[in-house]
């Protein structure tokens, strides 16, 4: 089929756009899945592994490091995550009983295929988190769970992301029933949150946008952003950061929160803003003190909350996007959206090739 733009500038805003839909479709796929058929997925015996290994690289890679704080925190399986590249030669101690996960949009990546027939060779079983159905990775895996994003044309992921990310939670709420670490009513409520973030995401794309261009106005005049976060918003630091950077060549960093002490704190100044993911769940205090180490030192801070952490925050010092008060595990889907939008629309103002960026593939079949 022929994709085209729409009525959208790029490929990348129409996919962002596309993104109540594409979950929606993706969860349809899922949420009987993590309801009621936890466990039998073809394939992985999650009830009986004693660990879980996931490969990937790039924005597969973020969604796989979310994957294992749900994987490890609902399931209480052990997760080993790597990227592609790494993995494929640590000669880690993996066990035959175990299983692995591969995430990649394409399907086709040469460093996590090859990683893929390492862990088969050592008798682990085989999951393939894919968009491309007919990809090399879905035909060598044991399991396949397709992510149904449609295609993606942009070089930089985003509904491709975000469907990664409700599949590896409809897999670790699946996982978690199949052995028995959530009672019966904890997991029918992690469903009924998944269930609400099709209609979420379309309120919020439809809520922050002329807040997200006055920002990016801002960040186009930057040399440097750096992006911090804790738990699961530590890796979509790391998203964001990889976002900008990909589209906008502005240099960025993504930070765990709390190590922002032990070194790029002195790197703060007027010039580099500091764009703090925190809603408002159980580390928002933390991330909040963090914050305000940045603002002692006269840095600049955009921070991304929710409702109840703009209440609890002193918002005269600093630009904020507020974005609806939503349950922990679909917090990195409905946060992702600001995150997409302001390395877009700051692309935009430098004027560079959105969909194409410099030196950049879509899909990577070179080691
Ligand atoms: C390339 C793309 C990235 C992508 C990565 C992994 O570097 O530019 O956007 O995240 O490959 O691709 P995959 O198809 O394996 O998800």
């Amino acid at each position: 089929s022929l994709a085209t733009k729409g009525s959208h500038r790029h490929f990348m805003e129409k996919e962002i756009h596309e993104q109540p839909e594409v979950i929606a479709h993706a969860l349809a796929h899922y949420i009987d899945f993590a309801d009621n058929r936890a466990d039998t997925v073809a394939g992985l015996d999650f009830a009986r592994i004693p660990s879980l290994a996931i490969s990937a690289c790039g924005t597969a890679y973020f969604a796989g490091l979310i994957g294992k704080y749900w994987f490890e925190r609902y399931a209480r399986l052990p997760v080993e995550i790597d990227v592609a590249s790494e993995f494929r030669y640590r000669d880690i101690p993996l066990s035959p009983q175990s299983a692995a996960l591969f995430i990649s949009q394409s399907g086709e990546t040469a460093d996590t295929l090859a990683s893929l027939r390492y862990c088969k060779e050592l008798g682990l079983k085989i999951g393939a988190v894919v968009n491309v159905g007919d990809s090399t990775i879905a035909r060598e895996a044991d399991a396949v769970f397709p992510i149904l994003a449609g295609s993606e044309i942009g070089v930089a992921s985003t509904k491709a992301f975000t469907c990664q990310l409700a599949v590896l939670a409809s897999l670790a709420i699946g996982a978690a029933k199949a052995r028995g670490t959530v009672s019966e009513d904890e997991g029918q409520a992690l469903v009924r949150n998944l269930a609400e973030m099709p209609r979420i995401m379309g309120h919020v794309l439809n809520s922050i946008q002329s807040k997200i261009e006055l920002l990016a106005r801002d960040l186009s005049k930057c040399d440097h952003v750096l992006y911090l976060g804790r738990g699961t918003s530590f890796p979509l630091a790391m998203e964001g950061a990889l976002k900008l950077k990909e589209i906008s060549y502005i240099h960025a960093e993504g930070y765990a929160a709390g190590e922002l002490k032990h070194g790029p704190i002195a790197l703060i100044d007027q010039n580099m803003p500091v764009i703090v993911i925190a809603p408002h769940d159980r580390f928002f205090y933390k991330t909040l003190s963090n914050m305000e180490e940045v603002a002692a030192r006269g840095g600049r801070i955009i921070l991304i909350t929710d409702e109840k952490g703009a209440a609890a925050s002193n918002r005269d010092t600093m630009h904020t996007i507020v974005l609806p008060a939503v349950d922990e595990i679909i917090a990195p889907m409905i946060f992702s959206l600001p995150i997409q939008l302001l390395a877009y629309h700051t692309a935009i103002l430098m004027g560079t090739d959105v969909d194409q960026p410099r030196n950049l593939a879509k899909s990577v079949t070179v080691e």
